[in-house]
């Protein structure tokens, strides 16, 4: 078989990046290891910024998230029982979009399926050969059988634990790490949710209640990284988050069925450059954050909409040289993004290692925010519009 695109991965990267070639007129064949049903039921965050939302509408394919997506219009940071209120449209001029990653996803599916393009499940990529040339092959196993992709670029979209980050030469990338000794214990509950985003440091940890619909709460808890959700009646998980998010009555956070539990580490990982001969890194494959403000998807978009703009340059014009600067373009976003992740996590959540002296910087900061307009904008414009890029 052979395309010009070869994508590894249908996560949200992979698939952005396969509709906005084909809106360029390019061809491509994405291969994903897992099945359909696996792909679009994997529950992640559902913050959508401004860009993305944008980036689906402009694709066409933004129906369902306008109509079922909830406008997020503020955001509520708590701490020692006090409320911080972000009114996004107020300080931003934007406001974001509540709507499933794994809804993006089923969207994305869905409209390729539909179009007859060629997204192949079940298909696992296991080595990527002559990146250096100008005819990489793609080797991929499929019902036991072992077959090759030919293409112009191999686009890696797999994922942090995927081949196509290891596919790159030894000394090529420099990887920079921050590991976190806690995690998240996230939960689906059928129970209305508050209706801002709410987020909170508590002297038991972080806490964070967000929503999926009108009915349906997304809420998480900081604990341990050794924790396990089974260690997690719903009564627990009810008086944890009704203790960490101050609520004195017990009357404000809804009880309902939880209908779904994970547990998710904590990390912020940067591999760079993002590309090397015809092989370039997207998304999760090649940086994570932590998923305190919610920006995984939103990153891994912004790198699908200038990887499809850099290739539809090449393809238009035969010069390499937007394609060349694809993974500098990338990296202040990406740097910038991952501070602004690594900040939120800082200052939201309990450390083992914080001595009294950085707890009481820690609430101190949160004060500060609470009287400081030029705080609050800072932090809202960056949760509206931080992986904002020109196509
Ligand atoms: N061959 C084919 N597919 C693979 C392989 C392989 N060897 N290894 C991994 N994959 C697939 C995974 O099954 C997954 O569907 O690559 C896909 C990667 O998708 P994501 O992990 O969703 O990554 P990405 O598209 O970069 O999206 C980033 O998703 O992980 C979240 O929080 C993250 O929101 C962020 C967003
Ligand atoms: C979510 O709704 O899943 C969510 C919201 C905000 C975050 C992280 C996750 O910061």
């Amino acid at each position: 078989m052979k395309t010009q695109v070869a994508i590894i991965g249908a996560g949200p990267a992979g698939l952005f990046l396969a509709h906005l070639l084909k809106r360029q007129g390019i061809e491509s064949v994405v291969l994903e290891l897992r099945s359909r049903e696996y792909a679009e039921g994997r529950v992640r965050a559902g913050v959508l910024e401004a860009g993305t939302i944008d980036t689906l509408n402009n694709l066409g394919l933004g129906e369902r998230m306008m109509r079922e997506g909830l406008v997020d219009n503020g955001l509520d940071m708590r701490f020692n029982g006090r409320t911080i209120h972000l009114d996004l449209p107020g300080l931003t001029g934007r406001s974001v979009r509540i709507y499933g990653q794994q809804e993006v996803v089923r969207d994305l599916i869905g409209a390729r399926v539909n179009e007859g393009d060629p997204l192949i499940f079940e298909a696992e990529v296991v080595r990527i050969e002559g990146i250096e040339t100008s005819a990489p092959r793609v080797h991929y196993k499929q019902g036991g059988e072992m077959k090759v992709l030919e293409c112009a670029f191999v686009a890696g979209c797999d994922g942090f634990h995927g081949v196509s980050r290891a596919s790159m030469p030894e000394g090529v990338i420099t990887t920079y790490t921050r590991a976190y000794n806690f995690a998240w214990l996230g939960v689906l509950a059928k129970a209305a949710p508050m209706s801002d985003m709410t987020y909170v440091n508590h002297d038991n940890g972080f806490a964070l209640c967000s929503r999926r619909s009108a009915s349906i709460s997304r809420l998480y808890l900081q604990v341990p990284p050794s924790d396990r959700p089974e260690n997690w009646t719903d009564a627990r998980i009810w008086d944890e988050l009704h203790t960490r998010m101050f609520d004195d009555g017990r009357t404000e956070i809804q009880e309902g069925e939880i209908f779904q539990r994970d547990i998710a580490q904590l990390r912020a990982f940067i591999a760079s450059p993002m590309q090397h001969g015809n092989l370039f890194l997207a998304g999760d494959a090649v940086h994570i954050v932590p998923p305190t403000g919610a920006k995984g998807l939103n990153m891994a978009v912004a790198d699908a909409r200038i990887l499809a703009r850099s290739m539809a340059a090449y393809f238009s014009s035969n010069s390499r040289a937007e394609l060349d600067r694809y993974s500098a373009e990338c990296m202040a976003r990406v740097w910038k993004t991952i501070r602004f992740s690594a900040y939120m996590t800082g200052l939201l959540h309990r450390f083992d290692e914080h001595s009294p002296f950085d707890r009481g910087m820690q609430l101190t900061e949160l004060d500060f925010i609470s009287q400081s307009e030029a705080a609050q904008r800072a932090i809202a414009e960056q949760y509206v519009k931080l992986s904002d890029v020109a196509d």
